[in-house]
């Protein structure tokens, strides 16, 4: 029983293992840590979000893999990003503070978002960040005002809206004509046309994202044929394009079920389509990088049995991590102690005032006990950056641990936190 628990485990995070029953992460304990900093509590492994990053360089050796800081924007797991070369995604001001707080080379950063506001783009104009993924008209003529007021010239990806069905979640699915990303793949052309009449840009490429969480890479091929189409016209029309960026997305393991495509994967099927281009690839991987790095512990609180249905109530709950609230995601739990008990099929749930707050339904688990731990997994990416206050629950800490030692990254909020209004 507990060899192939473990080898699920290491199917997650290659640094997970159970040591004499007890769950470790890069061999700290992860009891010991619950007990000494309490809980709800992110752990993530550094050594994983290392490999990652080096895995997606191996794939694809002259890209520049830009971080999608928004699946885990905290500045120390940026750096542990950043010290292995990455540059970064952002879609905020705020995350462009994160990144080069993180240590990202302003150089190495690529902005998308529908809505950047004035002080966002001044503030990423003033950095001279690398290119800016620019998702309508509007945002051409208001990014050359600001660049000229400036001084500045901005470089410019358009993105484009590529048509493609990504098979996933509809909430996570950017790329189709109907979502409110990109401008229309018929008509980017028009765009980068003006965008070359704008003084104060320079456009240097195209940008696409076509969803999150493809487990299954064949939808890359027809986005990237695509847009390796338009840029072989607009190479013709005269525009030097220096960068294909071709979003983030690889699906992660969720399930036990689940097989995780690799950068490889990925690589296989976009590089035979990209030959010949001459343009830098651009990558912005974000959940593949910290998804199965991290962890989120959480004690039992209570348990309860109602008519057909047995709770275990922990302390952990949308507030802390809102994805399987919001998209009937699943999360793998384990008991950070396994003792070898009889399983039951539970529905593990938080203290939040909501029937939508659990962590799992229906699921099977070894019987535990009012004040152990459990561990639910995947949690690294859109996890603590999708946490909110509801309820006037703090949020939780996060530790980043690496080979064998730990450090929080990010203490316990407090009450006066919460209720400093400045
Ligand atoms: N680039 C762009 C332009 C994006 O919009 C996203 C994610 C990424 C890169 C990174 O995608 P990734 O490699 O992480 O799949 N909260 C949802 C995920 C939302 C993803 C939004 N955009 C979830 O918890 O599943």
């Amino acid at each position: 029983m507990e060899a192939s628990q473990e080898q699920l485990l290491k199917e997650y995070n290659t640094y997970l293992e159970l040591i004499d029953g007890e769950l470790h992460l890069e061999g700290v304990s992860l009891k010991k840590l619950a007990d000494e900093l309490g809980t709800p509590l992110y752990v993530y492994s550094a050594s994983y979000i290392r490999d990652r990053i080096r895995a997606y360089k191996e794939a694809f050796p002259n890209a520049l893999i830009c971080y999608a800081v928004k699946a885990n924007f905290n500045p120390e797991v940026v750096r542990v990003a950043s010290e292995e070369g990455a540059g970064a995604d952002i879609v905020s001001g705020g995350e462009l503070l994160a990144a080069i707080k993180g240590g990202v080379n302003p150089k190495k950063i690529v902005y998308a978002g529908v809505g950047k506001t004035v002080p966002e783009l001044e503030l990423a104009v003033e950095k001279e960040i690398l290119m800016f993924n620019v998702e309508s008209r509007d945002e051409l003529f208001v990014l050359n005002d600001i660049a000229g007021r400036l001084g500045k010239k901005a470089r410019i990806a358009i993105r484009v809206n590529p048509d493609v069905d990504p098979k996933t979640h509809p909430y996570i699915s950017t790329g189709m004509k109907k979502s409110k990303f990109g401008v229309n793949f018929e008509t980017a052309k028009e765009e980068y046309r003006l965008a070359r009449e704008l003084e104060n840009l320079e456009v240097v490429g195209i940008h696409c994202h076509i969803g999150s969480q493809l487990l299954d890479v064949s939808p890359y091929r027809e986005a990237v044929e695509k847009v390796v189409g338009l840029y072989r016209e607009l190479t013709e029309e005269g525009f030097d394009i220096r960068y294909i960026d071709i979003g983030g997305g690889l699906g992660i393991k969720y399930k036990p079920e689940d097989r995780e495509p690799s950068p490889k994967d990925l690589a296989e099927v976009v590089m035979p389509i990209l030959e010949g281009v001459e343009a830098q690839i651009i990558l912005e991987p974000g959940r593949s990088i910290t998804g199965n790095a991290g962890l989120l512990i959480s004690q039992v609180q209570f348990l309860k049995d109602k008519e057909i249905k047995h709770f275990i109530i922990v302390d952990a709950g949308m507030n802390d991590l809102v994805r399987p609230a919001i998209y009937d995601a699943y999360h793998h739990i384990v008991p950070v102690e396994s003792k070898g008990r009889k399983h039951v099929i539970a529905d593990i749930v938080g203290p939040i005032c909501e029937t939508g707050d659990f962590l799992a339904k229906d699921r099977r688990i070894e019987w535990l006990e009012r004040g152990e731990y459990i561990a639910v997994l995947s949690a690294g990416a859109y996890g603590f950056a999708m946490a909110s206050h509801y309820n006037i629950r703090p949020r939780p800490a996060e530790v980043l641990v690496e080979k064998g030692s730990y450090r929080v990254i990010r203490e316990r909020e407090s009450y006066e936190y919460i209720f400093n209004p400045k």
